[in-house]
C-alpha cells in the first residue's frame, strides 16, 4: 500500500511565532498511519525540524546543484543539514513566478535524492488546459519530465495540484480527482508511489477527497496554518480506508 501522507504548504506565511501553532498540530498528529510533513519557508526549517518528532518538515524548493555562485538560493543539502526529510518540488507557483520547467523540476529531484531528501513533486493543468481538454495529456508530459528515472515510493510522492484550484475554495471534484489519480497512476514508475491531491482542501471536503480511489492524502495550503483545520484534515486521513 503507498504511505499516507498529510503535508502542509505554508508557502511564504509562518514568523518564528508561528512555531506555536507546528507544536499544536505535532502534538495530535503521530496517530491512525499518516505521515504529516509540514513545510514553512526556509527561515523556520532548522526551528521546526529540532521541536518534535511525530511531524516531519520539509522545504519548499531546492537549488539543483550542491553549493555555489547561486545569491538567495537553497540547496537540498542545506535542507537536509537542517533537518528537513522531504522538499516540494515542482509547485505551480514556482513553476509560474519562477519559470521552472519540467526538466529544471527533474534536475531539483535528482539533488534532493543525493541529500536523502524525498521529493514532493507537484504538477497539475491550468483552467484554460482544463477547458481546452488537455487535462490528462499535461499532467502526463509532467509527471514524465519531472521524474529522474529510478523514482520509487521511498524518495518521491507526487501531488496534483489543478492550478484552478489552489487558494480559489474552488476544490476539484472527487470525479475529476478520481479520474486523473487513476490515470497517474498507471504511469508511476512505482505503483507504490503516494498520489497526493492538492487544491482547497479543507476539513468540510477532506472526507470526501480521501475517499475517491488513489487519493494517498493531501498537500494543503492555507488550512493547514492554523492547527484546529490541519488536525481535522488529518483526521480524516485516518479515518478514510487505506
Ligand atoms: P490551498 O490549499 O491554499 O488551495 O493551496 C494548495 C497548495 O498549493 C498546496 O501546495
Amino acid at each position: 500500500m503507498p504511505r499516507r501522507i498529510a503535508a502542509g504548504n505554508w508557502k511564504m506565511n509562518g514568523l518564528i511565532a508561528d512555531l506555536a501553532e507546528a507544536d499544536a498540530i505535532a502534538v495530535g498528529a503521530g496517530h491512525g498511519g499518516v505521515e504529516v510533513v509540514l513545510c514553512p519557508p526556509a527561515t523556520l526549517v532548522a526551528a521546526m525540524a529540532g521541536r518534535f518528532e511525530s511531524v516531519a518538515v520539509g522545504g519548499q524548493d531546492c537549488h539543483a546543484t550542491a553549493a555555489g555562485a547561486h545569491t538567495g538560493d537553497i540547496s537540498a543539502r542545506m535542507l537536509a543539514d537542517a533537518g528537513a526529510r522531504f522538499v516540494i518540488l515542482g509547485h505551480s507557483e514556482r513553476r509560474r513566478d519562477h519559470r521552472e520547467t519540467s526538466a529544471d523540476v527533474a534536475a531539483k529531484v535528482s539533488a534532493a535524492w543525493a541529500a536523502g531528501l524525498c521529493a514532493i513533486v507537484c504538477l497539475g493543468e491550468t483552467e484554460a488546459e482544463r477547458d481546452a481538454g488537455r487535462t490528462l495529456e499535461v499532467v502526463a508530459a509532467q509527471l514524465a519530465q519531472s521524474l529522474p528515472p529510478g523514482a520509487d515510493a521511498a524518495h518521491v510522492v507526487v501531488a496534483y495540484e489543478p492550478v484552478w484550484a489552489i487558494g480559489t475554495g474552488r476544490v476539484a471534484s472527487p470525479a475529476e480527482i478520481g479520474a486523473v489519480h487513476a490515470h497517474l497512476r498507471a504511469l508511476l514508475p512505482d505503483p507504490e508511489i503516494a498520489l497526493l491531491y492538492g487544491g482547497s482542501v479543507a476539513p468540510g471536503n477532506a472526507a470526501d477527497i480521501f475517499a475517491v480511489p488513489e487519493v494517498n492524502g493531501a498537500l494543503v495550503g492555507g488550512a493547514s496554518l492554523k492547527a484546529q483545520g490541519f488536525l481535522e484534515i488529518i483526521a480524516a486521513l485516518a479515518a478514510a480506508r487505506p
